[in-house]
């Protein structure tokens, strides 16, 4: 049986990934944490669904931890590796950067190292559209230069992109990269911006409308983000680039991919979309722009649909009522 590691198995990603595999009958193994960024039992009850498949083992633990990940590798041999492992969100960088620095540098470096040792598998790592910073050349391609980023999360995502990189290039390692874009769905994370608006208004509460509003996301629904990760899984990079606008680099089997819906929303929308699903008018709170956030993402997917033949097709109007009927389930509101 072919087995995938898969780290930050109790995160929203992580699980979601995690089910993919297990139902294609893969043997997973999923490292985590349980930090408390946010409730950790939103992890434990993911991490319990996944323990009902005979499949899956769980191992709790840092990423960062010197020789944990080397053992992982040693005793299961994965094909596949997928590193979703890390401090997220953009905003709490600015209070506890040295978070990130544990988590994404010296996490992903004890991967890269685990690999080194262990190789034949492929990596396919986390990053962001963060990563794409300053850049105002929109839609954001994967070959456009990207050095300016706007936060530390975005910074320690966009050196994880090097590090693989060099180890790909020294170690014949075949790595992929992913830049996520604003992901969301059912089981999704607590600090992003539908769980809380949905959070806000069946309290009765107000929503922060952040840039009074003047914001434009490229919103990904998880249902797409994990079938163009299973299908990159299995798209191995080597010499051969797939077109002019691939990422593949010219000396390693790496290359960084963008996984978006390619076709951003406006925040009104969104929020429109939220209301219409529960069913309430939401009290708005404008605000400033926040530290670290940029105006607008929007996704180049030409190179995902190049390597996988896939495309996102899910809309807010089809993904938001997933979301809401989950939470309206899971917290019996
Ligand atoms: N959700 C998004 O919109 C989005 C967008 C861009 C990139 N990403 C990236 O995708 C990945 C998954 O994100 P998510 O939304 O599922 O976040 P998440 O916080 O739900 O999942 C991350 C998981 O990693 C675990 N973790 C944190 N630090 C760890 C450590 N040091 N060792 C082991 N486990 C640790 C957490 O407990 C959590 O379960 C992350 O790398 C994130 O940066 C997410």
């Amino acid at each position: 049986m072919n087995t995938a590691l898969i780290t930050g198995s109790a995160g929203f990603i992580g699980y979601h990934c995690a089910r993919r595999w297990l139902d294609d009958g893969w043997q997973v193994i999923g490292l985590d944490s349980f930090s408390d960024y946010y409730d950790p039992q939103l992890k434990r009850d993911r991490a319990a669904m996944l323990a009902a498949y005979p499949g899956y083992k769980e191992v709790e633990g840092k990423v960062e931890t010197p020789g944990l990940l080397m053992d992982l590798f040693a005793e299961h041999k994965p094909a596949h590796v997928v590193h979703l492992a890390a401090q997220a969100g953009v905003r709490y960088s600015i209070e506890a950067p040295r978070t990130y620095l544990e988590a994404n540098i010296q996490g992903t470096f004890e991967l890269l190292e685990a690999a080194r040792a262990h190789p034949g598998a492929h990596l396919l790592l986390a990053s962001t559209s963060s990563a794409y910073g300053a850049n105002e050349k929109m839609p954001y391609a994967e070959t456009d230069k990207a050095d300016a980023q706007m936060s530390f999360y975005a910074a320690t995502k966009k050196a994880t992109e090097a590090m693989a990189h060099s180890y790909a290039h020294l170690y014949d390692l075949p790595v992929t990269m992913f830049r996520f874009f604003t992901v969301y769905g059912p089981w999704g994370r607590p600090d992003m911006a539908l769980f809380k608006f949905v959070k806000a208004m069946l309290n009765g509460d107000p929503i922060d409308v952040y840039n009074h509003g003047q914001m434009r996301r490229d919103f990904t629904y998880i249902d797409d983000l994990v079938e163009a990760v299973r299908k990159l899984a299995d798209a191995r990079p080597t010499a051969t680039a797939a077109g002019d606008f691939d990422s593949l680099s010219p000396v390693a089997p790496f290359r960084i991919v963008n996984i978006g819906k390619a076709k951003p929303d406006a925040l009104g929308d969104f929020i429109a979309e939220i209301e219409h699903s529960l069913g309430l008018e939401a009290k708005k709170n404008m605000m400033e722009m926040q530290a670290g956030d940029v105006p607008a993402t929007w996704s180049d997917t030409r190179l995902l649909e190049a390597l996988t033949g896939y495309k996102a097709t899910t809309e807010l109007s089809d993904g938001i009522p997933e979301f809401v009927t989950w939470y309206r389930t899971y917290y019996d509101v």
